[in-house]
């Protein structure tokens, strides 16, 4: 009992000093702040992080390889996009309720609007987001447009759902996808139906 009661006194004593020293940390980095990298920047990283894993950006922007459990993403490959390398044959019909289909890849699909490719959601400058801005980010995810102005964004690209996410949350996902490894592909442009302006 004894030690007991002198192991708890020395538990608290290594909290106190942990405290003090944690404080003292604090103090540290707020005086050389301008050495720091820059928390905020890290910050958002994460949460951008947290909101690409948990929405599932990945199920469509990163390709799969098919497995007799389904479908695993290619973590080498990861957020970019349709393998400019995967040629594939004109899609099946669509027949009754079926209207569309998807490639094993998670990454070519085909509906009424043609045939739509995932983007390149890496870094990479000429064939990514690279050399988007941040605005411009932003400017896709709530009009639907790339860039903001450029041709509309066919589906299944669910970007009316993520128009409702705040400034803060789009600029972490950006931050985010700005951290990644990126990766030289160009996605192929859509095809789209004979006629229908994309
Ligand atoms: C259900 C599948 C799906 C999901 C989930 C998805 N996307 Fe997409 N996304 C697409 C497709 C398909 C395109 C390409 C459409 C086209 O070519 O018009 C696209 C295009 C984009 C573009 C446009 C890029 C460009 O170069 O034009 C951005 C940016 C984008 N997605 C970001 C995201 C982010 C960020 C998430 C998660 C928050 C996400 N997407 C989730 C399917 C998806």
């Amino acid at each position: 009992m004894k030690s007991g009661g002198r192991s708890r006194w020395s538990l608290a004593a290594v909290a106190a000093v942990a405290g003090i020293a944690a404080f003292a940390t604090g103090a540290l980095h707020a005086r050389s702040g301008a050495q720091q990298p820059a928390p905020q920047q890290s910050d958002a990283v994460k949460r951008g992080e947290y909101l690409v894993k948990g929405v599932g950006c990945a199920d469509c922007h990163t390709p799969h390889t098919l497995t007799e459990t389904g479908p695993e993403p290619d973590m080498a490959n990861w957020l970019a996009g349709h393998p400019a390398s995967a040629a594939l044959p004109p899609p099946p019909e669509a027949k009754g309720p079926w209207v569309g289909a998807v490639a094993g890849s998670m990454t070519a699909w085909s509906g009424p609007w043609g045939v739509s490719y995932t983007a390149n959601l890496t870094p990479d400058a000429e064939t990514g987001l690279g050399a988007w801005t941040e605005q411009q980010f932003i400017d896709t995810m709530r009009t639907g447009r790339r860039q903001g102005r450029g041709r509309q964004i066919l589906p299944p690209m669910p970007w009316p759902a993520f128009s409702n996410l705040t400034d803060d949350d789009l600029k972490a996902i950006f931050a985010y996808l700005r951290s990644i490894p990126p990766v030289k592909n160009k996605v192929p442009e859509p095809i789209v139906p004979t006629g229908a302006q994309p």
